[in-house]
């Protein structure tokens, strides 16, 4: 087969340190692999009005498949305070080129899997019966619409007059909102489309099918948001009557499925949901497995066979300009194991997470968060590994 060619977008702050790691350890896994250096985030932004310029566009039409680090976002009018001078009068506004790549590219299923690692200290544990400690094992896949909802970024303040007699037509605004000045309102809509609907609804069957799990929970609130969430639970009935008689439908509130989470969290297999309340649980979910230094994640095109491979953290300024780094790669290595499986280089990827657990569960090099130290300059000194040392230890595994 011929060499892939993955586009790897560092982005800021840690990002970049975290994506050089992940190469080496897939390269000292037999990946075989040329890198092309998308550019993408806050340096592109201030340097060109753009944080996802084109030609990164082009490199992931060309290449299909990219890993990216991370980016830094700022609100509106920082975002225009640190835009270089000669760009200040061209009307320009920031928006998240990761939401960008997204939508760009439809990619609509992100899934972002939630699993307990053996001998992590950070692990999740609660009261038993009596003095008893439990750990239970987590194992989770959450399937999250990746480019609707209320991130699809149809949203006002102070509507233009057509928006506003539309929602004067709904009863419900006219009685809620019908007397607040205009100038004062601002909407934000979650807008769900049938055929996006279905796909993540599919992609979460379909893993569940293909890896065993023996339920898809739909976490939604269908009970209260009754046109989108309701749409979905609907959808989600019919397909599972239809074509996975096999796999149970579980169907819990955003609400109280975040309660449940420390309850009964080793019950849940698949779980699926629009974009806001999919971040929502897996940011949950990841809380009980060790947090941002472990949650991974794939959003993916199916059908252009598009995908980019990213860990959930963001590019913690704060450590961005440390001497030695501190942060804990395993979220980004673990993304790119999820990449490995898109690209169907399974073996590769079980070799990796194998050595990564190994890793974990010999428990001799930790990163910082995995000692329960504040991330400060000196954890290196006090006994903490290195991102390098994270990363190398896993090499040596390999
Ligand atoms: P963050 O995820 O960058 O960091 C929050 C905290 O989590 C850090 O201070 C650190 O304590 C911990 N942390 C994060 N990654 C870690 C790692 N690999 N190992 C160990 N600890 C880790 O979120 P924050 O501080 O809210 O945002 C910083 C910037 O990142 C903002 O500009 C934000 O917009 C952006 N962001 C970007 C994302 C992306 O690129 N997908 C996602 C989330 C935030
Ligand atoms: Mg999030």
């Amino acid at each position: 087969m011929a060499k892939r060619t993955i586009v790897a977008m560092p982005g800021d702050g840690i990002g970049k340190v975290v994506l050089d790691e992940t190469i080496r350890v897939l390269d000292a896994a037999g990946f075989e692999a040329d890198y092309v250096e998308g550019d993408i985030g806050w340096e592109f932004w201030k340097k060109e009005g753009n944080p996802l310029p084109e030609r990164t566009i082009k490199l992931i039409e060309e290449h299909k498949v990219g890993l990216f680090g991370a980016i830094t976002s700022k609100p509106k009018d920082e975002a225009f305070e640190e835009l270089s001078s000669e760009l200040k009068d061209k009307n320009l506004v920031y928006s998240s080129p990761i939401v960008g790549l997204r939508q760009h590219f439809g990619l609509d299923i992100c899934a972002r899997p939630c699993k307990t690692y053996k001998g992590n200290p950070l692990n999740f544990i609660r009261r038993g019966k009596g003095s008893d400690i439990e750990e239970p094992l987590v194992d989770v896949v959450i399937f999250r619409q990746n480019t609707e909802g209320l991130y699809g970024g149809v949203e006002w303040s102070n509507p233009n007059e057509k928006v506003y007699d539309a929602l004067m037509s709904h009863p419900k605004f006219v009685s809620n909102f019908g007397d607040v000045p205009k100038e004062e309102i601002s909407v934000s809509t979650r807008i769900f489309s049938k055929n996006a609907t279905e796909r993540i609804l599919r992609a979460a069957f379909e893993h569940a099918k293909k890896y065993g799990y023996k339920s898809v929970t739909l976490c939604e609130k269908p009970n209260v948001i009754r046109e989108t969430s309701g749409m979905m639970y609907k959808m989600a009935l019919g397909m599972q009557k239809n074509d996975f008689p096999d796999i149970d439908l579980w169907n819990t509130n955003i609400d109280a499925q975040m309660m449940w989470l420390t309850k009964n969290p080793e019950d849940y297999g698949v779980i699926v949901a629009g974009n806001m309340f999919g971040d929502i649980v897996s940011d949950g979910f990841a809380g009980l497995i060790g947090g941002l230094g472990f949650a991974c994640s794939a959003q993916s095109n199916p059908d252009s066979g598009i995908g980019v491979f990213e860990p959930t953290h963001g590019s913690a300024p704060k450590y961005a300009d440390y001497d030695t780094s501190i942060v804990n790669p395993i979220a980004m290595i673990e993304s790119a194991c999820m990449m490995l499986d898109f690209i169907n280089e399974d073996e590769i990827a079980k070799k990796i997470r194998k050595a990564v657990a190994e890793v974990i569960e010999e428990g001799k090099v930790r990163t910082y968060d995995m000692m329960k130290m504040r991330g400060k300059p000196d954890v290196v000194d006090n006994g903490a590994a290195s991102t390098k040392e994270m990363a190398q230890a896993v090499i040596a595994k390999l």
